[in-house]
């Protein structure tokens, strides 16, 4: 059974006091929800805040990126050791701004995601077309890339600890967001990786999110299909009121997700 999960993104905003005053106003909206899993991936510098804020609630803090290996002569980098040791419980991996922006690619994803899961972190695994590549037809074979490269190596017993993240490149941050048909179309095909790879038993175990704009007025439209498990939101998780809206659209989801 596949729990709906929804994780904020919050790239590089806030500080540690805005940190503070997000799990003040949050905590209180968030209390009580069940069946869903909810978490909040802060920069590393508010993480510590995050974790103390979120001690004794059921909102899990995850940070946005790591360095593979365990520690070292590593200038400005964050090992998934060090993060499992302040109390993370997930990890962003290859998100397109990584990719786009500091040149992260398949063999990057792979060896972070092994990291992550060597330290017992849950490594949130992204992958997404960009819109020259979804024009041309190409989306298929771009996700079926990613997922050989990035993920399909990892050991099969692994994958019940991984969650992997569908967010197309032209929907993040834009505003335009996949209609819910375009986005189950691609998470469709997510699972069928995943039942190719590991089997179909194993594959609907596997949660995978949409993110890409999603928000409080589309967000259940999109959670409705059935292999959207929940989101990796980015700017309508920086608002508690905004984003519990969408936490608690995923309550609508239909409990039995995953068993057939
Ligand atoms: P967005 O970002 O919700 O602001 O589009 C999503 C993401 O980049 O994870």
């Amino acid at each position: 059974m596949r729990t709906p999960f929804l994780a904020g993104n919050w790239k590089m905003y806030k500080t540690p006091k805005d940190t503070q005053a997000f799990f003040d106003a949050f905590l209180p909206l968030v209390a009580g929800a069940t069946g869903r899993d909810a978490a909040i991936c802060p920069p590393y510098i508010d993480l510590h805040v995050a974790i103390a804020a979120a001690a004794g609630s059921k909102v899990g803090i995850g940070a946005q990126n790591l360095a593979a290996g365990k520690e070292g002569a590593m200038t400005g980098e964050i090992s998934g050791y060090m993060l499992k040791a302040i109390g993370c419980r997930y990890v962003i991996i290859g998100h397109s701004e990584r990719r786009q922006y500091f040149g992260e690619n398949e063999a990057g994803v792979l060896s972070k995601a092994r990291a992550a899961l060597e330290y017992g972190l849950a490594p949130i695994v992204c992958v997404g077309e960009l819109l020259a590549e979804r024009e041309s037809g190409s989306t298929e074979a771009v996700l079926a890339a990613q997922f050989d490269g990035g993920i399909a190596p990892l050991a099969p017993e692994q994958f019940a600890k991984i969650v992997i993240a569908y967010e197309p490149v032209w929907a993040i941050g834009t505003g335009k967001t996949a209609t819910p048909q375009m986005a189950q179309e691609a998470h469709g095909a997510i699972r069928l990786l995943l039942n190719g790879h590991i089997g179909a038993a194993a594959g609907a175990k596997v949660r995978i999110l949409y993110g890409g704009s999603m928000k409080a007025d589309n967000a259940e439209a999109l959670l409705a299909q059935p292999d959207i498990d929940g989101g990796l939101v980015g700017g309508a998780s920086l608002e508690p009121r905004g984003f519990i809206k969408i936490v608690q659209a995923a309550q609508k989801l239909a409990p039995q997700r995953g068993q057939s």
